[in-house]
């Protein structure tokens, strides 16, 4: 009898709808503030190594992402044709995220491994070569602009300056002081003991077979890492949540 009166005013009505929703807002948004992370973890996740740094650098710059997604979303189609759905704590170490808005050419999140160094090179130079009927600008001369590891640090300390505030280490000192040298190693697949022990699973070699160290040789390094991180044949969403 007394819900009556609610009904019937809708003034009153309005009022404790909007109670109501206020309520319910702040019991799912408030927890949020004390979580330090949201994303769930997932085994095999790591920032990416200084090369492939370099190279997602020059992606952003020429602006790939016009062209291409990097998110897989969880539908029977896409899933067919790329693999796993993208999982949130892939994109975790990617400021700003790459998940593109279009798709004028394929998602990129798993093309790591699909194709050799030679090909990407081929494909890089003038995406003609290796598909006829591509559309796809060419970026040969990415092959000529060295990359100079010198201070590279610096782009490392500048990422975890993108993460929790400033206050972040998405890498640590010891990663800031051997960025030089774990990017060489690298792109030269030399002395790599350091650089895969702080980045597991890193391809390591010559990419473009040259011996200067060059956006090429970034570009095929960080597009040969995408979506190899996450071992799926292990992998177990955790559907509780
Ligand atoms: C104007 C749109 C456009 C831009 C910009 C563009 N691409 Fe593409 N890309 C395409 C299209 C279309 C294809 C499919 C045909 C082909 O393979 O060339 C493609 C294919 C690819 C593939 C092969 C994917 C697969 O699974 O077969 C890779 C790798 C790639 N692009 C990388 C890049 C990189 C790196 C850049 C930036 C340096 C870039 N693309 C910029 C349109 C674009």
């Amino acid at each position: 009898m007394k819900h009556e009166t609610l009904e019937k005013n809708a003034t009153l009505l309005l009022i404790f709808s909007l109670l109501v929703v206020t309520i319910g807002g702040l019991v799912q948004i408030v927890p949020l503030f004390f979580l330090q992370n949201t994303i769930e973890k997932v085994e095999g996740m790591r920032p990416y190594s200084p090369l492939e740094l370099a190279g997602r650098n020059v992606y952003i710059r020429e602006g790939c992402y016009v062209c291409h997604s990097q998110m897989i979303r969880p539908f029977r189609d896409e899933v067919e044709r790329y693999g796993h759905y993208s999982l949130a704590a892939e994109s975790q170490f990617d400021h700003p995220f790459q998940w593109g808005s279009k798709r004028t050419g394929p998602d990129l999140a798993r093309v790591g491994g699909k194709y050799s160094d030679e090909w990407h090179r081929q494909h890089l130079a003038d995406p003609r070569n290796v598909v006829p009927e591509s559309i796809m600008p060419g970026y040969a001369f990415l092959a000529s602009k060295p990359i100079d590891p010198k201070g590279f640090g610096a782009n490392l300390a500048t990422m975890n300056l993108t993460v929790n505030n400033g206050k972040g280490t998405m890498y640590t000192e010891d990663d800031i002081a051997n960025a030089e040298a774990d990017l060489v190693a690298q792109a030269t697949g030399e002395n790599t003991d350091g650089l895969m022990q702080r980045y597991p699973k890193a391809v390591a070699r010559n990419f473009d077979g040259d011996g200067q160290i060059t956006e090429m040789d970034a570009v095929i390094a960080y597009l040969q890492v995408l979506g190899t991180l996450v071992d799926f044949s292990t992998f177990k969403a955790d559907m509780s949540r």
